[in-house]
């Protein structure tokens, strides 16, 4: 397998958001504004309630979808729709905006440890107003291989070491995988060439394709191969993977929004002013 170069590595960046939440953001900075189809990736990990207590409060979305996979902590999801829930540690939710909803994401606890991730993935021209809709995946629900080699693998979307992944259904035939490589373990993974991939290191040190990265490095790769490679430093890595096929389409975003024209987002900012969400 001819594996794929680095294109971009970019290191996470400290940023609050919603009423307060402190958070590394490393996709959607200047640093890479977006990897087609991918817009953002926030990890927000802390035992300090101060940081992460206010929540997101009410807000709106349209036109892609977001995806919130916990690692620990208690977060509970309700929108206008009257959809509520609550995610656990492993658990994930894959949200499809599409036309508009409004909602809330708050943590569901008082003190200790808070850790997960949230990832914007644009929608096609096509399917920005569809029907919004949810997938809520238990932690039980998640495969999780053990490989003779020691690496473990969390497969959330798409199809890696025998397993898939319970999301299904998504346009852009998204791979998510969370793996955990002993030292010196390697992980190779084969990607379609339509597809754009990048890998977000959250513990450890590791060597993508020739390059090392430390934690909060989010390594964007080229389309120069037919897969990836990635082999953890001394002490082991635990990584995000995700591939997805690129769009390739215009992008016009504002805030929550995110379409493919000006007009689109004047139309979106007036559709939630009149409370059509
Ligand atoms: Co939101």
């Amino acid at each position: 397998m001819k594996t794929r170069t680095v294109n971009k590595v970019i290191r996470g960046k400290r940023v609050t958001d919603g009423a307060g939440v402190r958070l590394v953001r490393s996709l959607g900075t200047e640093g890479l504004a977006h990897l087609d189809p991918f817009l953002m990736l926030d990890e927000f990990r802390s035992d300090t309630p101060g940081d992460y207590i206010a929540g997101f409060p009410d807000h709106p979305h349209r036109g892609f979808e977001t995806v919130t996979y916990m690692l620990a902590g208690l977060m509970e999801h309700a929108d206008n729709h009257g959809n509520s829930g609550i995610l656990r540690g492993g658990g994930i939710q894959w949200m499809t905006a599409g036309r508009g909803i409004i909602h809330s994401e708050m943590p569901k606890q008082k003190d200790g440890l808070i850790w997960g991730f949230q990832l914007w993935i644009n929608l096609p021209a096509t399917d920005k107003m569809m029907p919004p809709r949810y997938q809520n995946i238990e932690p039980e629900d998640v495969p999780e291989v053990k490989r003779a080699d020691g690496a473990v693998v969390r497969v959330i979307a798409g199809e890696a070491d025998g397993a898939t992944g319970p999301v299904r259904g998504i346009v852009t035939s998204p791979l998510y995988l969370d793996v955990t490589l002993p030292p010196g373990g390697v992980y190779e993974h084969e990607l379609p060439q339509s597809h754009s991939a990048f890998a977000y290191l959250f513990q450890g040190s590791a060597n993508m394709a020739d390059t090392e990265v430390e934690q909060t490095a989010l390594t964007a790769f080229s389309d120069d191969g037919a897969g990836v490679r990635i082999t953890a430093g001394p002490k082991g890595a635990r990584f995000l993977l995700l591939a997805a096929k690129k769009l390739n389409e215009p992008v016009a975003r504002y805030g929550p929004f995110v379409m493919n024209t000006r007009d689109e987002l004047q139309q979106a900012f007036e559709d939630y002013r009149a409370g059509n969400f």
